[in-house]
Formats: C-alpha cells, structure tokens, sequence
C-alpha cells in the first residue's frame, strides 16, 4: 500500500507544492488507485497531482470520506481533467444542504449537484454499509458513535436547521494482510469510534490510522482519552487535527503520531 498526500493544510518542506485547508489523498493498493477526497480547491488539486505526477485519467476509484466542502469542492475540476467516467463511492447523505453558523452563516455542503457532476463523468456508488470496492478496498460504511464524536453544523430542510451528526462520515479500510490501514478525512464519527469500527470490520487490527482527526479546540480530558485509549499502531494526524491537539497527542504518544503534509508519502 502506497498513499502519497495530495492535498492539506500544511505544504511541508517539497518546492512546488501548495498547502490549503481541504484534504485529498492518493491510495495504491493491489493494482488500484483511490483517490481519496478532492481538497476544497480544483486549482490548488490539479497543481499538486501535476507536481506529484498523478494523472487524474489513471485514478480508478474516487472515494468520498463525507460531503464536506473542503473534500469535495476539487471535484469538478478532477472530473474535466480526464476523459474517462469515473466511479465514486460514498454515503447516499453526502447531498445534504449543510450549513455552518459561526464565524458567520455559510453553505459548508458539497458545492455541486449530484447531476452536474454525473454529467461529467461521476459514477455515483452510495452505500450505507460496509463493503468492498475492489480487492482489499473497503468503505467503512456508517461508523457506530460508541463513545464522543466531532460533528459540526447544521442541516437545513425547508427554512429548518437542525444539528447536523455527519452520518456520511465514513473511512477507507485497507487490507494488508493481517492487519489494515484506515483513511479518514476530517474524522467527524470520532477517532476512538473509527479505529474500533476499522477493527471490526475486518476483524485484524489498525496497523495506521491516517488522516484529519479534528480535535481543534477539544479539551484536554478528550484528548487524554486518545492517548489512553487509541489503540492503532501508528497515526498519521493532518488537517483539521489541530496544531497544539497534535502537539499535545505527540507528548503523549511519542513517535506513534506524525503529522502529514502535502507530497509525503506512507509506505505500508
Ligand atoms: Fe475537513
Ligand atoms: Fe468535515
């Protein structure tokens, strides 16, 4: 398993690549490529894939980890790129009409209809549950919040807002063998609830869990419950984890913990 980080909020030390708040990363694995996420940028995406050498007309599967703005607003972009339909696995909720109210009121769903993408190549495969994609590819499908999770926002149906719990947040699930890798994106369910989900799943351990976990602005008694309780090998924390939450998991987990940037690359 290869994944090479495409897009994040943190540029690192690679010339040429450009860090912006979104998520995007490429996944190979078993002859496929899943690209996972699409940032919030279609320029700052395209830029990166160029200098990474990723030709967007070679990615087999898209993976969808929720229907966030920032994972989702590279789509379009991504889908004229390349000429070729593509199939993109996600949650059937990932449509909704989100909305954020602080620091102001803001649209923070997906900014495209789901005809405008399709008409552009997008080959829709929502699902609940757990399955698997391709050999060794699984979608989490919905993640059980058995103990806190980190939803944000606000659904609005007919002039009502009502809070929004994030039920599209779902994870990659990457066989490796005897164990497996977890991508999440902005890690919504929880990342106690999506390392025990990964577990179950497949039944083998989490030998890296992978992605934003989005504990910026979580108290200290939360994030002493990671380190007490988080039982992957190795995280792998960007995005919306948090400068001083990442400094404070590193304090407690040692070299368990890396921070991503944009262009690194994990070899499992
Ligand atoms: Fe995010
Ligand atoms: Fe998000």
């Amino acid at each position: 398993m290869r994944l090479t980080v495409v897009y994040e909020n943190h540029a690192g030390f690679v010339k040429g690549l450009l860090g912006a708040h979104g998520f995007s990363v490429l996944v190979e694995h078993r002859g496929r490529k899943v690209l996972i996420d699409a940032g919030a940028d279609g320029k700052v995406l395209l830029s990166n894939m160029t200098e990474l050498r990723i030709d967007p007309g070679e990615v087999d599967f898209v993976f969808i980890t929720h229907g966030h703005y920032d994972h989702t607003g590279g789509l379009k972009a991504f889908l004229n790129a390349r000429e070729e339909p593509v199939r993109i696995i996600a949650h059937p909720e990932i449509f909704r009409h989100r909305v954020a109210l602080k620091p102001h009121r803001r649209n923070i769903g997906i900014p495209f209809e789901r005809e405008e993408l399709e008409a552009l190549g997008a080959r829709f495969i929502l699902k609940e549950g757990p399955f698997e994609f391709a050999p060794g590819l699984w979608s989490s499908g919905e993640i059980p919040r058995r103990t806190w999770d980190r939803a944000v926002g606000y659904v609005e149906e007919n002039g009502r807002l009502t809070r929004d719990p994030v039920p599209d947040d779902i994870a990659l699930i990457i066989d490796l063998g005897n164990s497996v890798a977890v991508v999440t994106g902005c890690g919504h369910s929880g990342v106690l609830n999506i390392a025990w989900h990964a577990e179950d799943v497949l039944g083998k351990p989490v030998r890296a869990l992978i992605g934003g976990l989005h504990l910026r602005g979580a108290k200290k008694e939360l994030l002493n419950e990671v380190v007490e309780r988080i039982d992957a090998e190795r995280l792998y924390a960007g995005h919306c984890t948090g400068l001083d939450e990442y400094a404070f998991l590193r304090r407690g987990l040692g070299k368990r913990i890396e921070h991503l940037h944009v262009g690194r690359v994990i070899e499992l």
